[in-house]
Formats: C-alpha cells, sequence, structure tokens
C-alpha cells in the first residue's frame, strides 16, 4: 500500500439493508492479535520463523514493515504464510526512518517494547486516530526499565520518540489497567534484562504474549494473583528460537459475522478453526446467556492457543446484565454486542466499560451514537452502558466511523436486520483487521449497497 492508498485517503461510504437469511462458511481472517505477536517475537528469535494464517490487515503489515526497519527479514512466501528470520533479543537496529503503525495501538505499543531494550533511536508515528491515544501507560513502565523519551515524547501522545536502554532492568510491575498491551510491552522489553521482568495484573487480560514467549523458548510463569488476576514472571535474555505459528481465525472479527447470524432471521453460518482462548472468548458466552444458539466443534490446539469450529443459529435473544469483571475478555466486542442488545428483548446493562474510551475512537460514546440515530434507546451511566432492547431496530440512521474499523462492521451488521437500512459514512478502515469483510459477508447473502 502506497502512502496515497491509506484508509484516511479516501472515504468510503456504504449503507446495509434488510437481507434473507445469511448461509455458508465464513473463513474469518487470522487473529489480529496473535499476527502482531508472531512477526515480533519471530524477528526477536535466532533463525527462521514460519507463520501460516497470518493476518494481512493494514495494522499488521504495519507492523510487518516496522520488523523490516528494525533489521529482520520477512518474506511472504505464499498466501497468508510468511517467513521471518530474526535478529536475536536486543539485536534490533537503528531505523533510518519513524516507523508509521498507521491505525494500530497493539503494533505500536508492543514495538515500542521490544525497542525500549535496545540500544537504538525510534522514532513512533500513527494515523490522527492513534496520534490521539494514550502512549504514557507503556513509556511509563519503560522508562522504569530504563528507556528514555526524546522528541515528543513528554506529551504521552505521538509522535514520539524512544531512546532504548543500553543495559534494561527487570522490574516488577502492577499494571494500572486491565491491559496485554501495558503487559507485553513490559515483557518484550523484559526480553533483553538480566533477571526476572514480573507484570501483576489485577484483572487477567489476553494471554498470547506469554503462550507464544513459551513456544519460542522463553522461561515465563504465570500464576494466579487474587480472584481475576495473574503474575506473570519472565526470565530475561533467553535464547529466542524460531518457531511454527498457525494463526487461528480471530474471534474479534468472528464476532460480526456471528451477531449477523443470530440476528438475521432464518441464518445459519458456520465459522471454522475459530480461536477459543478463555480471555477472549467473553461475547460467546455473553450472546449464550442471552439466548444465543452458538455451538462447537472439532475442537483443536496449536502454540498452547484452542480453537474451534462455530456453528452459529438465528435466535430470539433476552437482555442480559455483562459483569465488570468480563470486560478484559471481550474489550473489542462491545460495539457488536450492543447491536445484538437493540434486537433483543429487554435491557442490556454493559458494566465497567471505562477502557472503551481510548480505543480507535471513544467507543462508549460511539456505541451509543450508533444506536440512538438508528432509534435504539442507549444511556451511558458512568462507565456503563444500558441499552433499551425491543426486538427489532427502526434504523434509518447514517453512523459515523470516526476512524474506527469496528464501528463500520458494526453499524453494517446492525443494517443487516433494521427495518430500514443503516449507512455508515466510511468503511475505509475495515481494512485494518479484516480486509475481506464486506465480499464474505456478501457471499453469506448480505445486502451492501
Ligand atoms: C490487544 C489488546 C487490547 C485490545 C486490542 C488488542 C492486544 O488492548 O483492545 O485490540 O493484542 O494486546 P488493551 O490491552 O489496551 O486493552
Amino acid at each position: 500500500m502506497t502512502h496515497s492508498d491509506r484508509p484516511a485517503d479516501h472515504k468510503k461510504p456504504l449503507a446495509a439493508r434488510s437481507s434473507g437469511p445469511l448461509s455458508g462458511t465464513v473463513r474469518v481472517p487470522g487473529d489480529k492479535s496473535i499476527s502482531h505477536r508472531a512477526l515480533i517475537l519471530g524477528a526477536l528469535a535466532v533463525g527462521e520463523s514460519r507463520i501460516s494464517g497470518l493476518l494481512e490487515g493494514e495494522d499488521v503489515l504495519n507492523t510487518a514493515r516496522a520488523m523490516r526497519a528494525l533489521g529482520a527479514s520477512l518474506e511472504r512466501t505464499g498466501d497468508y504464510v510468511w517467513s521471518v528470520k530474526g535478529v536475536g533479543v536486543a539485536g534490533f537496529a537503528e531505523p533510518a526512518a519513524p516507523l508509521d503503525f498507521g491505525n494500530s495501538g497493539t503494533g505500536c505499543r508492543l514495538v515500542m517494547g521490544a525497542v525500549a531494550g535496545c540500544p537504538i533511536t525510534a522514532t513512533f508515528d500513527g494515523d490522527a486516530s492513534l496520534r490521539s491515544r494514550p502512549m504514557r501507560r507503556v513509556l511509563d513502565p519503560l522508562q522504569l526499565m530504563g528507556a528514555r523519551l526524546g522528541g515528543g515524547g513528554k506529551a504521552g501522545r505521538l509522535p514520539l520518540t524512544l531512546i532504548g536502554a543500553r543495559d534494561p532492568l527487570p522490574i516488577v510491575y502492577r499494571t494500572p489497567v486491565a491491559s496485554a498491551q501495558i503487559k507485553s510491552a513490559v515483557l518484550l522489553a523484559g526480553l533483553a534484562a538480566p533477571g526476572v521482568t514480573t507484570v501483576i495484573e489485577s484483572e487477567a487480560s489476553r494471554d498470547h504474549t506469554e503462550l507464544m514467549l513459551r513456544h519460542f523458548g522463553a522461561d515465563i510463569v504465570s500464576t494466579p494473583e487474587g480472584p481475576h488476576g495473574r503474575r506473570i514472571a519472565l526470565s530475561g535474555q533467553p535464547e529466542l528460537h524460531g518457531a511454527q505459528v498457525v494463526v487461528p481465525a480471530d474471534p474479534s472479527s468472528a464476532a460480526f459475522p456471528v451477531v449477523a447470524a443470530l440476528i438475521v432471521e432464518g441464518s445459519e453460518l458456520v465459522l471454522p478453526d475459530v480461536m477459543t482462548n478463555p480471555l477472549r472468548t467473553g461475547l460467546f458466552t455473553t450472546l449464550r446467556e442471552m439466548g444465543g444458539l452458538i455451538e462447537q466443534d472439532d475442537l483443536r490446539g496449536d502454540a498452547g492457543e484452542p480453537m474451534a469450529r462455530l456453528c452459529v443459529r438465528a435466535s430470539k435473544l433476552r437482555g442480559v446484565e455483562v459483569p465488570p469483571e468480563r470486560a478484559p475478555s471481550m474489550i473489542d466486542e462491545y460495539l457488536v454486542l450492543a447491536v445484538a442488545a437493540s434486537f433483543a428483548e429487554g435491557t442490556t446493562i454493559m458494566r465497567g466499560l471505562q477502557e472503551l474510551r481510548v480505543k480507535e475512537s471513544d467507543r462508549l460514546e460511539a456505541t451509543a451514537a450508533m444506536l440512538r440515530v438508528n432509534g435504539v434507546k442507549a444511556e451511558i451511566s458512568g462507565d456503563d452502558l444500558i441499552v433499551e432492547g425491543r426486538g427489532h431496530v427502526p434504523g434509518g440512521g447514517l453512523v459515523t466511523t470516526h476512524m474506527d474499523h469496528r464501528i463500520a462492521m458494526s453499524a453494517l451488521v446492525m443494517g443487516l436486520a433494521a427495518d430500514k437500512p443503516v449507512r455508515v459514512d466510511d468503511t475505509a478502515f475495515i481494512v485494518t483487521s479484516f480486509p475481506d469483510f464486506i465480499p464474505m459477508m456478501r457471499a453469506a447473502g448480505a445486502e451492501f449497497s
């Protein structure tokens, strides 16, 4: 993609209208979190890693470009198959130009961690959405480990320059919010530190970094901490070796066809190889509590990540209360859950959503706005979102996407079962996470125009 082809440059409006039953098999692309991590750990390993099923979305491609700029060799050897030859722990070379992460908070924050443990200076940048997101949350612990801030860093917003530590220190760090990005940044910096780097989280967040570090040969131990938390201890300066990674389908992308199948009458969709790591499946748990018919078979696992085939059938949904401790396991799914809640009978209360305010957009406000403009009653009370489901959605609204892929996909899903079409002002950002979303949904019967 050349600079002028980036999502921000061309607005792509689209409308979704009431569709006949959705049917068939939807092959959701590779998991975004795992794809970023496979590229980064492959780049820090000695020898060759082979990654299959990589998400070739713009967010992950930006991480691939960053790994090249930092000295790793990456080659696309087939469809979704990549070979990475790494430089070894702490072996990154100084990049010649700023690293541009586009729309991706995950790519940016994880690579900040990996760079913080290397004796190099790198400038990090991104698009307008990423430039507005907080970076202090990763810079604070990375500074404790010995990294320093150059230009722009004080404000904690991109663009900023990070000066990696020559002799990084292992730390014990308690994350202030449940965030896999903060945890992962500290662990990736800790790879280069002597001794044990420890991260303590009071609510467990997705553990893909821990599972994959172990898969690449690191010594990492995770133990329970309190009722919902974890203590993760990584022994520094391991020799990471190249590994094979099979990336399962992304449950956060599967969320859109799954909710579409539940709300469009008569639908039945099959989704193979969807990752079922329990720290990612809060949406499926919630949809089942709402009465959603989601069956699971063909259970398998790779590199410690479980996966299964999902079979979803249109269902009568009812409102539920979603507890705050479930939020980390479905943090990216509240937008599309709110769509399901709008079609349910009764009230859905989603608690503890403060982190939604710092995603690709302020997703708490954006979700309420998406529902209201389509005739659904939605209220924000503190950090909670309350949706009044009436069993149907009037629709007819124009949804503003705020450079946020998940707003665009959620609004399009809503339009497939709403009384009147739902329009979105811009679908261009869908390429960041699910490039084939529109053709795949069309092939299953979705009406977009
Ligand atoms: C991600 C972690 C989550 C999530 C993001 C991907 C990751 O962010 O929202 O889409 O891959 O680590 P936080 O860790 O900041 O909650």
